[in-house]
């Protein structure tokens, strides 16, 4: 087990230029926990990740590390301990995939000691956990977007931070790898107490993965707790602007959202073969 770091913001505010994106918002991630950020398009998450790993600089209140002003703390200690893994990563051109995997050791490294087994270990780690392993030696321009979100994830992981923030990982994955980044996360999580957060757009992978989730709407928290407190049909309403339903989940018991749309709500009509 790692040592579980707090991460927390105070009244935190940032934009860009005058325009205000993250507005006063107060919230801790739960250490040791998986914690899901769910919200429209455009209403912050991306920018509120980035100020919580200092990419964004506050425009108000404070983003605190184990309780220090996050803007304190060198940026080599700050590196092993707090990982980033952005919504749209850009890779060095022509890059190999385990050489991108292995830029995730760069903090770890001491000057004058390059390269060790336990790099070599880590990244060989992160590369079979996230199923890339057959395309070490390929170039990240040539995979498919699934592959190189896979590999972007084995990056993130051979960082071996202690808290991990991820923006929309399971962007271009078939559902079969959504379920499996977020079962692995779930398995770093428990095997070694990383504290983690992840943006997520499906409702219902994040409710059954969240131990604690963050609803945002127009720069603001509106709503943060247990899944099965938090998300009910006026939630989803007043964050998406969708009307749904909301069931349980028959598998893992936690809420499920059904979207009525226009369409092909038959919940209020007779059933097929009802008339006859
Ligand atoms: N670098 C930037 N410069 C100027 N405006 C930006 C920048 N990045 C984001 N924005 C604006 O800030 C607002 C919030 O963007 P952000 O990326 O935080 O949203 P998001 O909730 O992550 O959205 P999505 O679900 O689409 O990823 C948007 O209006 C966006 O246009
Ligand atoms: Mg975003």
């Amino acid at each position: 087990m790692t040592i579980t770091h707090s991460l927390s913001a105070q009244t935190l505010s940032a934009g860009y230029g005058s325009r205000t994106i993250v507005d006063g918002v107060d919230l801790e991630l739960p250490p040791g926990k998986i914690s899901v950020i769910v919200g429209a398009n455009a209403c912050g998450k991306s920018t509120l990740l980035k100020t919580l790993s200092r990419l964004v600089k506050p425009t108000g209140g404070a983003v605190l590390l184990d309780g220090s002003a996050i803007d304190r703390i060198p940026t080599k200690k700050l590196a092993t301990t707090l990982g980033l893994l952005p919504q749209q990563p850009i890779a060095p051109e022509g890059i190999a995939v385990a050489d991108l995997v292995g830029r995730g050791r760069h903090p770890h490294q001491k000057m004058f000691r390059a390269w060790t087994a336990a790099d070599d270990e880590a990244v060989a780690d992160a590369l079979a956990a996230t199923g890339v392993a057959e395309l070490a030696d390929r170039s990240v321009d040539e995979l498919s977007g699934g592959q190189r979100q896979r590999v972007w994830i084995a990056m993130a992981l051979a960082q071996n931070t202690d808290v991990l923030l991820l923006d929309e990982p399971t962007t271009f994955l078939d559902l079969a790898h959504q379920v499996e980044v977020l079962d692995l996360l779930t398995d770093l999580n428990r095997s070694r107490g990383t504290t983690i957060a992840v943006v997520l757009h499906d409702i219902n992978l994040a409710a059954r993965y969240a131990d604690h989730l963050f609803a945002m709407r127009a720069g603001s928290l509106i709503a943060s707790g247990a899944p099965q407190d938090v998300v009910t049909p006026t939630l989803i309403d007043d964050v998406f602007g969708l009307d749904a339903e909301v069931i349980v989940d028959p598998v893992s018991q936690t809420p499920l959202v059904v979207p009525r749309g226009r369409h092909h709500d038959r919940s209020r009509a007779p059933r097929i073969g009802a008339l006859a």
